[in-house]
């Protein structure tokens, strides 16, 4: 069979700056699964994009911050996000809310409202210390970035109570692990077919 001409790619990150983060854990277990389908997949650490608080008066004095561009930029390069969003008092982390917030912002004036959001796929998954997993998390996410253009697959996973999940070499048991590389291939595997 023909190779596509512009095959999808995805890029992968977690809501979450820590460095033992669950959440990072879980989204590279679906990059696997990802990788495994043949799609692209490209993962980061929003650790390596600091940004100030969204201020609109920072904002009007110095435009984007540099790593708002920088991550704008990349996000037009892909088709398709792998996002694990971490659940904070009932929702969003702030993170991940800053760094949607500052993206969302145009760089110029003449450039296409929330361009880089649009035609885009997301899957999302999460994982918290929390009984429900974080799912309020991802169905505020949701919400969000289908309100800016993103259509968000309806396949989710959230594992729940996450400290007891990891052993000792940080691996989760072989049927959960098998459960969030799906998650990587059901995204793969749409975008497959979008981009045939
Ligand atoms: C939490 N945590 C949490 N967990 C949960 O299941 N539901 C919740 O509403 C909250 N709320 C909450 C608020 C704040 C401010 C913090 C710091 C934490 C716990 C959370 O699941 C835990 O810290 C995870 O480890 C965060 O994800 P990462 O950093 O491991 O990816």
């Amino acid at each position: 069979m023909d190779k596509a001409p512009n095959p999808p790619k995805i890029l992968a990150f977690a809501g979450s700056t820590r460095k033992d983060s669950f959440n990072k854990k879980i989204v590279k277990i679906a990059v696997e699964g990802a990788i495994s389908a043949g799609v692209q997949t490209d993962y980061i650490d929003l650790h390596d994009f600091p940004m100030p608080l969204y201020d609109g008066d920072l904002e009007s004095e110095k435009g984007l911050p540099e790593n708002a561009l920088k991550l704008k930029k990349m996000f037009l390069e892909y088709d398709g996000f792998l996002i694990a969003t971490p659940e904070y008092n009932s929702s969003i982390s702030g993170v991940l809310k800053n760094t949607i917030d500052w993206i969302s912002r145009q760089a110029t004036p003449e450039e296409e409202y929330l361009i880089p959001f649009k035609n885009k796929y997301a899957l999302l998954i999460s994982a918290s210390i929390g009984a429900f997993g974080g799912i309020r998390s991802v169905m505020d996410t949701r919400n969000i970035l289908e309100n800016i253009g993103m259509t968000v697959l309806a396949p989710t996973k959230s594992l729940p109570k996450a400290q007891e999940a990891f052993d000792a070499n940080g691996k989760l048991d072989a049927k959960t692990t098998e459960g969030f590389k799906q998650m990587g291939v059901v995204l793969a595997e749409f975008l497959k077919k979008l981009k045939r």
